[in-house]
């Protein structure tokens, strides 16, 4: 018989192409499958995906965020073992950081430390970049912790940054990035893992 996939739960808060990149990379996997996604966001583009892509969806609000009986039931129930932050713009609360250990995975759009912190997503991101004509940037997929953006580092990727360069060419190059790369880092994290 074949062995059980490891569950995984996105969430994302936007439009969601790297929700939708990861489904379409894991949907052949032997040995990891993306279960649900999840948005704090009733109007996000991520859940029409979602729909198109035929996985489940759901909405959970700050309170059902922060409502740890609950939220452990619902991800309970669908067998998650590991989270994915892919645009997720809520922070996660202390009892998930404890209660999935080294099991929460985000993707940030820059090299951190630099450019993270609360209030650093999106396009300001990439405008911070190109304000303080930074010569490269890239990508930081790391371990969630209590702190925003501030949890171990697993992998970062980096691209150049040219002066002639937009907020938004600069985004699309970090995009492109992280197609490539966070599905890998996110395999390789899981299958490696050692409880
Ligand atoms: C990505 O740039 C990711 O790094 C950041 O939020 C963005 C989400 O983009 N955390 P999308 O919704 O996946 O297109």
């Amino acid at each position: 018989m074949a062995a059980e996939k490891i569950n995984i739960a996105v969430f994302a808060s936007g439009s969601g192409s790297n929700a939708e990149n990861l489904v379409h990379y894991f949907k052949n996997h032997d040995a990891i499958h993306v279960k649900i996604i999840i948005s704090n966001n009733p109007s996000a583009g991520v859940l029409e995906r979602a729909k198109r892509l035929g996985i489940t969806s759901m909405i959970v609000d700050k309170e059902l965020l922060h409502n740890e009986h609950a939220l452990t039931a619902i991800l309970d129930e669908q067998n998650i073992k590991f989270i994915v932050l892919a645009g997720f713009l809520l922070k996660i609360p202390d009892w998930m950081v404890r209660r999935y250990k080294d099991k929460i995975i985000n993707i940030h759009p820059s090299l951190l430390p630099k450019y993270g912190g609360k209030g650093m997503y999106g396009i300001r991101v990439h405008e911070a970049v190109r304000e303080a004509r930074e010569y490269e940037t890239g990508i930081t997929v790391h371990l969630v912790n209590e702190h925003y953006d501030e949890g171990r580092i697993l992998m970062q990727a980096k691209c150049k940054v040219t002066e002639d360069m937009s907020a938004e060419d600069i985004a699309e190059k970090v995009h492109a990035l992280e197609y490539s790369y966070f599905p890998v880092a996110i395999a390789h994290h899981i299958l490696n893992f050692r409880d």
